[in-house]
């Protein structure tokens, strides 16, 4: 039997990583492929060489198709950089419907408001817009306000932008190496997919998102994201900054961050010392651990107070009950959490990749965070274009309710399309031209959907 499946390519700094998983209609997606490789071509999220980062899409995906015995053709793609911008804007109509009932179409109206008071250079493009919250006349904090009646619609919405070039030259590389992509996902985003709870969205919560090129940050708060931003001070860095004290190559480097390195000193004793084995013949060089543990935390206490300063710039980082969730790569670091802690006087913990089955020793490594955001994000993306195409319209109501019921454990980013009421139905069975109309409703939720997401 065909197996019904998802593809996640994370292509990140210093790796790549291609995810397949199996899907069904019920339950959590389960992984049965991981494929790797090193990612030659980017430099901070962005590709810098397009032949090499094929060459590393292909044999990440060939890794991934073996072990999963499947045969890879669409991907969700992860998307991040500093060329990566976030804004919050506002857009307000007046609702035309004679009953003043709040329609789809209202909905798409007032993000359509919001769109056109940003002001979005030539070369720059929108790959989300997501909204936050309605107000129908003066009641505020509304998710969804489909079917009820107001006069006046106004909508926060969340834009995250990207440099035209720099998302043209990612998908050029994916559809060179034979690869369909089914979307972008800003990184932090697909992160925060696998790593949050919905009550830790809820709450109130930043992930930061410590990968090879870049830091990755989203803030959350009453589950709907409000602010990203990438910065560009990652463990490349940190590497470089031991290859260059130490006196050893930048490979030594890595080896002696990964095997011995930890965030924070005082975890280790100032006698300890560690055999950095030589490559390519080299000799093995002995090294302080102190010594390796100074430099590590010198450059994360700087990663953290740069983070900290893009932080503040947002107004919802005054009130974060959840804390801060450090994810990608950067996160393994022993004592991490201390530094973190003082740094940014939150409560801190790492966010590991959850709500998947399969290859769960593996995958549930804070440097898979992305690549099992990107699945689960597809597989909700999918499921709710699913629903619509098995739309019964002799069944509306409960047709509707059921395609909610099934997404929205799936996905709080998603709300805007999950949390719906009930949709009342107007239509008598078997009328043509409500047939239609259910129709119309069908193509522009599916369209909404995906402009939105
Ligand atoms: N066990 C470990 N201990 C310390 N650091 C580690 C460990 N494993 C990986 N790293 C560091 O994590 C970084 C890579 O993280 P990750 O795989 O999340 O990045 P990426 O997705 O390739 O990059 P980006 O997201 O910036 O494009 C590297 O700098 C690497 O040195
Ligand atoms: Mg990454």
């Amino acid at each position: 039997m065909k197996k019904n499946t998802i593809v996640g390519l994370d292509i990140g700094t210093t790796k790549i990583c291609a995810i397949v998983a199996e899907v069904y209609p019920e339950g959590p997606p389960k992984i049965i492929g991981i494929g790797h490789s090193v990612s030659e071509g980017l430099h901070q999220g962005v590709v810098v060489n397009l032949e090499a980062t094929i060459k590393s899409i292909t044999s990440a995906v060939n890794e991934a198709q073996n072990m999963a015995a499947v045969a890879v053709t669409d991907v969700y793609v992860g998307i991040a950089g500093e060329h990566i911008k976030s804004t919050n804007s506002p857009g307000v109509i007046g609702i035309s419907n004679p009953d003043l009932e709040i329609k789809k179409k209202d909905i798409e109206r007032v993000i359509e408001a919001a769109r056109n008071s940003v002001k979005l250079p030539n070369d720059r493009q929108i790959i989300h817009s997501i909204p936050q919250t309605f107000v129908v006349d003066e009641q505020t904090g509304i998710k969804d306000p489909t079917g009820m009646y107001g006069s006046r619609l106004e909508a926060d919405v969340h834009f995250v932008t990207g440099a035209i070039t720099y998302v043209k030259n990612l998908g050029r590389s994916v559809e060179r190496a034979g690869l369909n992509v089914k979307g972008f996902v800003l990184e932090p985003l697909a992160s925060s997919n696998s790593i949050l709870t919905d009550d830790e969205k809820k709450l109130g919560v930043v992930i930061l998102d410590i990968g090879g090129g870049t830091s990755d940050i989203a803030i959350f708060t009453e589950g709907s994201i409000r602010f990203t931003k990438a910065v560009a001070l990652a463990g490349e860095i940190v590497t470089q900054d031991i290859s260059k004290v130490l006196g050893i190559s930048y490979d030594q480097a890595e080896l002696a961050k990964r095997k011995f390195g930890v965030a924070d000193k005082r975890l280790i004793t100032e006698d300890e010392l560690i055999e950095i084995p030589g490559l390519n013949n080299r000799p093995t060089k002995t090294i302080s651990r102190y010594e390796l543990a100074m430099i590590i935390e010198s450059r994360m206490r700087e990663l953290f107070e740069f983070a900290l300063e893009s932080m503040k710039t947002s107004s919802y980082f005054d009130y974060l009950p959840a804390g801060l969730v450090l994810t990608g790569g950067g996160s393994l670091l022993s004592g991490i959490e201390n530094i973190a802690k003082e740094i940014f006087n939150l409560d801190v913990v790492i966010g590991k990749p959850q709500k998947f089955t399969g290859l769960s020793d593996v995958a549930k490594s804070p440097i898979y965070a992305t690549g099992v955001g990107l699945v689960l994000y597809g597989n909700s993306f999918e499921q709710i274009n699913q629903s619509f195409k098995n739309f019964d319209v002799s069944k509306t109501q409960e047709t509707v309710n059921t395609s909610k019921t099934n997404t929205s454990a799936k996905n709080q980013n998603l709300n805007s399309v999950q949390n719906k009421e009930p949709q009342k139905t107007e239509t008598k069975k078997d009328d043509p031209i409500d047939k239609m109309k259910i129709e119309d409703f069908k193509t522009r939720m599916v369209k909404w959907f995906q402009e939105f997401f």
